[in-house]
């Protein structure tokens, strides 16, 4: 029972409500690769070897059939927006864009999308804009100085806030992200324009591992704790994130000025969910929704409940 000021992880029935779809690392690989002298000595290379003599495509055997499953049940649950925080891709191929994009129906759904590290993995490919033509429609949305990122989109009561942290490296080993700190001040100032409601950011990078320890070294985001500043001083209640190919999350506090979710990975064998989220006033439900290969069909999963810090929240939030 809830006593006059304490907490409670009641929504308030009284406030909008939304119902966010969160899923990330659906790694959509193809049967060949058609690779040109420029590809040889690149990253994906290394990505290649990791795909084929290092497990990834055993792990990603059934992606494919995994993702039409996913598509396959967003339909049915019909949230009112889908939020995908990256890694869409294998290599980084057009290809693998244009399969990702087409099964979710991103032209018929309304969403959110970032890049991941597998999807900015070559300077031209980025530079080309290769991963932001085929997910056009998940990043429109409000901007500053026509550059793309970051960007916000209005959803009922929030505000999702997408922000790139992944960039191309070149050394074999180096799976590390970094949001920059042009984007960095971009950032800070559309959080500061941004009228009220909880303020959402999407990004591909972890904030810290499930056990609460920092990313590896390869692995990290290297301008973590300036990102980390502006979104606490832009209000961001929640953190949104994949990367980790296994769901976990961190609940405000600790050190932690928001909370944050990472859906794992939505198509890996035997990792394979993705996430639920029912949003009222500052209560988050969560419901993980698993795939079950013998079915074909995502099932319910556990779930948990977030208290969502009220940071720069406004009465916008309650009409
Ligand atoms: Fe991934
Ligand atoms: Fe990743």
């Amino acid at each position: 029972m809830t006593h006059p000021g304490e907490p409670s992880d009641a929504p308030d029935a009284s406030m909008p409500l939304v119902r966010l779809a969160h899923f990330s690392d659906v790694h959509v690989c193809l049967d060949k690769y058609r690779f040109g002298m420029r590809d040889l000595f690149s990253k994906r290379t290394a990505g290649w070897v990791n795909l084929r003599l290092l497990g990834r495509a055993h792990r990603f055997r059934h992606a494919d059939q995994a993702l039409r499953a996913l598509a396959r049940d967003l339909e049915l649950r019909q949230p009112d927006h889908r939020v995908f925080s990256g890694d869409a891709s294998c290599l980084g191929f057009d290809e693998e864009f244009a399969e990702a994009a087409e099964i979710l129906g991103i032209q018929r759904f309304p969403g959110i999308a970032v890049p991941g590290n597998h999807d900015h993995l070559l300077r031209r490919t980025v530079s080309a804009g290769m991963f932001e033509r085929r997910f056009s429609p998940w990043q429109e949305g409000v901007r500053l100085d026509k550059a793309i990122y970051p960007f916000a989109q209005r959803v009922g009561p929030l505000w999702l806030v997408a922000v790139n942290s992944s960039k191309p490296n070149a050394l074999p080993w180096d799976a590390t992200g970094a949001v920059g700190q042009n984007q960095l001040d971009r950032l800070a100032r559309l959080l500061d324009q941004l009228d009220g409601g909880l303020r959402v950011l999407v990004t591909h990078y972890p904030v810290r591992l499930d056990n609460g320890k920092p990313e590896w070294r390869t692995r990290r985001l290297r301008d973590l704790e300036k990102l980390v500043r502006v979104a606490e001083e832009g209000g961001v209640a929640l953190w949104m994130h994949g990367h980790r190919h296994h769901a976990y999350h961190h609940k405000a506090g600790n050190g932690l000025p928001f909370a944050v979710i990472c859906s794992g990975s939505a198509t890996q064998t035997g990792r394979w969910s993705y996430g639920e989220y029912t949003i009222q006033g500052n209560i988050l439900v969560a419901r993980r929704r698993l795939y079950s290969p013998a079915d074909n069909l995502f099932i319910p999963g556990d779930s948990f409940t977030l208290e969502l810090p009220r940071g720069l929240e406004s009465p916008l939030a309650v009409t």
